[in-house]
């Protein structure tokens, strides 16, 4: 495990900072990103490149990909596809100001910040729509394996795929569904979290249950809440070994395999998808050798 992000693995944080960057026009990011790997530690900063920035640097990496818009049938989502991607986490908000000051800076020859989410943990770690998320997440050994490569070489093992989405919930719309239909959109009753056998096909959990899938599609999620005013979301993040399990839930979430849609849709939405993919670490440092750096 020494050669992975450990914020990757280790439980979510009670606040973080989400920045997505764009790369500068004709940019070359090597040196920028060479800066940003002298200051991230892959923990209170992990950091993920999209395939914007690896194209610029002449790379490849093999299952990086672009955010699909569409999975067939069903509806069509979002891709924002950005160049890189920092997740700041920590338990103090100034401190995580300061931090992505710093990487917005270390990074500022070759990429501009897009979009900053601040994100924070409701509760003991809820989906603001009140109910518990990160359940059947896999743990120890089994979240190692859905979530870190294993088995492709040096400067590749170690390294994470990860599907980022920001969801903005419409809480007028929740608040309006009654409580029996909301426990039945998720397949979770929100009082005492506890699975409801009888829920139906439409049920979020429905959707997307890890071991209902050929091959099996365990991924590790490490969502969080997000606020800004009056409005409000979750910030799905979910890591991979590569995104086929990610991609293999999202198809059934809208319909595209037996054209049922995900009940979650009837109150709430993502904004964007971008996917990113997480280097290992090398010595304590974040490791770009794979991008010939
Ligand atoms: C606003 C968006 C979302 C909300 C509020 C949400 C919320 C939840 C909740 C409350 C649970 C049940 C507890 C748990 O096991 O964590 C859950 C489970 C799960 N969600 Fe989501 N989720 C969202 C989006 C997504 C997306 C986009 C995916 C993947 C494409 C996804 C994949 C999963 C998986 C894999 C499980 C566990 C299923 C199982 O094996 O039982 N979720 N989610």
């Amino acid at each position: 495990m020494k050669n992975v992000q450990p914020g990757i693995l280790a439980p979510v944080p009670k606040f973080a900072r989400y920045l997505c960057l764009s790369l500068k026009t004709d940019a070359k990011p090597g040196h920028a990103l060479r800066s940003l790997s002298g200051i991230a530690d892959g923990d209170q900063i992990v950091v993920g490149i999209g395939q914007p920035a690896v194209l610029a640097l002449g790379r490849r990496i093999r299952g990086l990909r672009i955010f699909p818009t569409g999975f067939g049938l069903g509806l069509v989502l979002p891709s924002t596809s950005s160049a890189l991607w920092c997740w700041l986490r920590g338990g103090d908000r100034g401190a995580l100001l300061h931090a992505s000051r710093k990487v917005v800076a270390a990074v500022s020859p070759a990429f501009d910040p897009e979009t900053v989410i601040d994100g924070f943990k409701y509760d003991t770690g809820r989906d603001l729509t009140g109910y518990v998320d990160g359940t059947e997440n896999p743990k120890g050994k089994k979240a190692f394996q859905a979530a870190i490569v294993q088995g492709q070489g040096v400067g590749i093992d170690g390294s994470s795929f990860v599907a980022v989405q920001r969801w903005v919930h419409d809480f007028e719309r929740f608040a309006s569904i009654p409580a029996r239909e909301q426990d039945n959109s998720i397949g979770r009753r929100k009082r005492d979290n506890k699975e409801l056998a009888d829920a139906p096909r439409s049920a979020h959990i429905k959707r997307t249950a890890q071991e209902s899938f050929a091959p099996e599609a365990f991924v590790l999620r490490r969502s969080m809440p997000w606020a800004d005013g009056m409005s409000g979301g979750l910030n799905f993040v979910a890591f991979g070994k590569s995104f086929d399990a990610f991609e293999a839930q999202l198809r059934r979430m809208v319909g595209a395999e037996d054209g049922i849609t995900d009940a979650l849709f009837k109150f709430t939405r993502p904004v964007s998808g971008s996917y990113f993919w997480c280097p290992p670490m090398r010595g304590g440092k974040i490791d770009l050798w794979a991008l010939g750096l």
